[in-house]
């Protein structure tokens, strides 16, 4: 589908698209054409129960007196309401239903609206992004598919007294939209064809984009002495990776943002084996790794003034002969020695070396991780929020106002460091399970070993990266949490400091 914005015009054909508000208003061009074709719309109002309301439609086919195949009002709600984001879900809602209808091409026409919470570029570029993300689809390996259940949507055009700038908000857009499709894309793809090489080879992918990559294999994790990250890929026949992207769009001087992903591209449980009801979800265990890589396309993509660097531990956990058995003792590359009490608790073992790695090499000014590390977390706060777990306030602050601004929510945990006297190990410095009770925070005092005076940040997003249903922004599937978060985040606080 290809965006274009440009100046209000009579569109030759397709959907011709109005915004009204609430009340059933319509917008000042909506108005003028609804004169064109002898108050019609008006008429449809008043006939149906559309009022206006967020993200309501109307259909008018084939009106007398303009070339459009179709009329569509869209409802956008109170003006005081209206702000970017809700903007976008109204964009999601439109093309969702242009998706089912079969129009080729759709003309939006986006007045200014009084009240509103963003002028009438903004709202023009955020409902482009909106309805961008909602296009998304994963066809990979559909090869039966009827052209006739193919959507046909080829051109959306925005049609904005404010065309210029509204294109320039947009296309710094459409690159953290590149960002989030890549997220999906990884997510998506199983686990036969996702393992830790091609993951690898995905964000080699990168440096197209002027990202510094460089990957890792066995041979050299052992040198470093990553004894915790390896144990959990011993089973596997793939070889563990270490992926590490640099974006440095800044001065040498600043210190980087450090981003983690546990990226676990299959979890079986390992010998500690899983129940196989449900197991196929366990390719979305990399979904930390996904949020990662995408926020580093989506950086790169619109060349953001940040030094960003973003570090993956990409292992399979399997059961086999040459897997960890619980009880194994491994050596972390902090030194620390780490009691295996069940091969299942895999993604801390991961980022334990991962952190110890990052921090230690890059002395980042922040350091962030992303996992989706406990079940216990869907538990605690269900599918809206992710939980965030840290050692400073201010980041989780801004990491909370990031995750309002893109309803990519985060919720702050605690981390008492009484939570930490059930990982403590009869024989080594810690075991991987804690409890019983409070499993993600646990988990966290786990991960928070392995983190020294730097300000850090975990967010267990283990419910985030494949919602039960889909939203007006994103189709039913992987979301691409994580990626619109991070971007927001370093936008507001990091680029250009
Ligand atoms: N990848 C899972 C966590 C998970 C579960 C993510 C469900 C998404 C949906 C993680 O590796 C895991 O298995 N955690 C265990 C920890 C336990 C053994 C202490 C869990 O949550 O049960
Ligand atoms: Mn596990
Ligand atoms: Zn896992």
């Amino acid at each position: 589908m290809k965006t274009t914005f440009t100046a209000i015009s009579a569109p030759a054909r397709g959907a011709l698209v109005f915004g009204a508000i609430d009340g059933g208003k319509l917008t000042a061009t909506g108005a003028e054409t609804d004169r064109k074709v002898g108050g019609a719309l008006k008429r449809a109002i008043k006939a149906s129960r559309f009022s206006g309301k967020k993200g309501q439609l109307l259909s008018v086919l084939q009106p007398k007196g303009v070339n459009a195949d179709r009329i569509v009002l869209v409802g956008l709600g109170k003006p005081a309401d209206l702000t970017a984001l809700a903007m976008r879900e109204i964009g999601g809602k439109l093309v969702a239903d242009l998706l089912s209808t079969g129009d080729q091409t759709a003309s939006i026409v986006i007045d200014p609206i009084k009240g509103a919470k963003a002028n009438g570029s903004q709202l023009a570029a955020n409902f482009a992004y909106g309805a961008h993300l909602r296009n998304y689809r994963f066809d990979r390996y559909r090869t039966t598919q009827k052209t006739d259940d193919k959507p046909r949507l080829k051109s959306l055009k925005i049609m904005t007294g404010a065309a210029a700038s509204a294109r320039t908000i947009y296309s710094a857009m459409s690159k953290v939209a590149e960002g989030v499709f890549a997220a999906r894309d990884l997510v998506t793809e199983p686990a036969n064809a996702l393992y830790p090489k091609t993951l690898a080879a995905e964000a080699r992918k990168l440096s197209k984009l002027g990202v510094r990559v460089e990957i890792f294999g066995e041979v050299k994790m052992k040198t470093l002495g990553m004894g915790a990250l390896l144990g959990v890929g011993q089973g596997s026949a793939c070889e563990s990776q270490l992926i590490v992207m640099r974006w440095n769009g800044a001065s040498s001087s600043q210190k980087p943002v450090a981003l983690v992903g546990k990226g676990v591209t299959f979890d079986t449980g390992g010998i500690s084996i899983k129940p196989s009801g449900g197991m196929e979800a366990m390719k979305f265990d990399m979904g930390g790794s996904a949020a990662v890589i995408g926020t580093m396309k989506a950086l790169a993509g619109r060349k953001a003034k940040v030094n960003v660097v973003g570090v993956v531990g990409a292992v399979e956990n399997m059961p086999s002969s040459t897997a960890q058995r619980p009880g194994d003792v491994v050596t972390s590359m902090s030194g620390q020695t780490i009691e295996v009490i069940n091969t299942d608790a895999e993604g801390r073992l991961v980022l334990a070396d991962a952190l110890w790695y990052t921090q230690k090499r890059f002395k980042p000014q922040i350091m962030i991780d992303l996992a989706t590390l406990t079940g216990a977390i869907i538990v605690s706060l269900g599918y809206e929020y992710a939980g965030v777990f840290s050692n400073d306030d201010k980041l989780v602050a801004r990491l909370t106002a990031a995750g309002e601004a893109e309803n990519e929510k985060v919720w702050r945990m605690p981390t008492h460091d009484n939570y930490a006297k059930s990982i403590k190990s009869e024989i080594a410095d810690m075991k991987n399970v804690g409890g019983p009770g409070a499993g993600s925070i646990s988990a966290a005092k786990f991960l928070e070993r392995f983190v020294n005076d730097v300000p850090w940040a975990h967010l267990d997003i283990a419910a985030m990266v494949w919602p039960k249903e889909g939203s007006d922004i994103c189709p039913k599937g992987a979301s691409g949490y994580g990626v619109r978060l991070l971007d927001r985040m370093i936008a507001d606080n990091y680029e250009g400091k």
